[in-house]
């Protein structure tokens, strides 16, 4: 292995071994999901825990996600009474393995250096079949946030982790580019009466309403960032300027300028209007967004990004506006 560069690891079988034998060793290993790509290590083992705090800039007050490959694997890392665990049962059956976090009580198993301090533990059962199968090997608990420097763009390539994280993630998981392209949708279920969405993503506010047969309520607008770390406004930034438009009042574009639209136009003239989808659909967009708005904040010739908003709307469009707020904060 070339010492300047990250190692890729092939998503096979040769790969998945070394990639377990790397976590066992106490390393941290950049791997897909079907989110964005997360930076992976042993949660039992604090030298890994630290290393991904390390490698992202990562504050500690920001708690991380542990990911499991079995739904039986929750009696380790949670205690919860009977009606969280019918919550979770019921939520699990529809999303798991998928792109939903749950927040529940945690046990003393895990470490308050994984959870920043608090009593309460983030899970996830991804479905990714080379992360699955990483779990499933290594037979470990995988705390992984995404794979990018705290407050930049989350990366959703192989490439995507080599070019924000370089050298600093030694070893890279490549399983291609992620199919959701957004980060899982969290939900508090510490009070399964009350539950609470953390995050919007790939599972829509409705979809977990149906399952749960509760109204789930957004957070009250943070008032102590560190209630809530992971809601900071800004974030999944690019460096360069954003600003976001409803459909049809987007600016003429000057030189320096780029136009992002959410669908190919009719008459694509400028060589600065790029888009996120042929047709506008939006699990496309939220598939290309994080790629594109890297394309663009690496583009040296472009200043200022003009952004198409999809309109308030149920499941995915949430997550896309939710991000995009995030991204034009500065
Ligand atoms: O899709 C995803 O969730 C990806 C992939 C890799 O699984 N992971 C991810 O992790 O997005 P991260 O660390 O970038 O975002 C996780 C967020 C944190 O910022 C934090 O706010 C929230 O999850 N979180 C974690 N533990 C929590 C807890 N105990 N209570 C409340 N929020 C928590
Ligand atoms: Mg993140």
């Amino acid at each position: 292995m070339d010492a300047s560069h990250p190692d890729f690891l092939t998503g096979d079988a040769v790969g998945i071994q070394k990639a377990a034998k790397l976590l066992h060793a106490g390393q941290c290993v950049a791997a897909p999901t079907e989110t964005v790509y997360g930076l992976a290590g042993n949660a039992f083992n604090e030298h890994a825990v630290r290393s991904i705090f390390a490698i992202k800039s990562r504050p500690y007050i920001d708690p991380l996600i542990v990911h499991i490959h079995a739904i039986e694997q929750l009696t380790e890392l949670t205690r919860l009474d009977d009606e969280q665990l019918s919550a979770v049962k019921l939520l699990a059956a529809e999303f798991w393995p998928g792109p939903l976090t749950m927040v529940l009580p945690k046990t003393k198993a895990v470490s308050g250096l994984v959870t920043a301090n608090r009593d309460s533990v983030a899970i996830r059962q991804p479905a990714h079949p080379v992360m699955r199968e990483l779990l499933r090997t290594s037979g470990l608990f995988l705390a992984a946030p995404s794979a990018n420097p705290f407050g930049y763009i989350s990366p959703t390539t192989a490439q995507h982790v080599r070019e924000s994280l370089g050298i600093r993630c030694p070893h890279i998981l490549d399983g291609g580019p992620c199919e959701n392209g957004v980060e899982s949708t969290i939900i508090d279920l510490r009070d399964p009466r009350a539950p609470v969405l953390l995050r919007p993503g790939p599972i829509g506010l409705e979809q977990l309403k149906d399952v749960l047969h509760l109204s789930v309520k957004r957070p009250a607008p943070a008032s102590d960032a560190s209630l809530a770390p992971g809601m900071l406004e800004r974030h999944y930034s690019p460096r360069t300027k954003l600003s976001l438009h409803t459909a049809g009042s987007l600016p003429a574009t000057h030189t320096g300028e780029a136009k992002l639209l959410l669908q190919r136009p009719p008459n694509a003239d400028s060589q600065h209007t790029f888009w996120l989808s042929e047709s506008g659909n939006l699990n496309e967009v939220a598939q290309n967004l994080f790629s594109l708005l890297r394309a663009l904040d690496a583009d040296e010739a472009i200043q200022h990004i003009h952004c198409e908003m999809p309109p308030a709307g149920p499941g995915i469009a949430d997550a896309i506006r939710d991000r995009l707020n995030r991204a034009s904060k500065r």
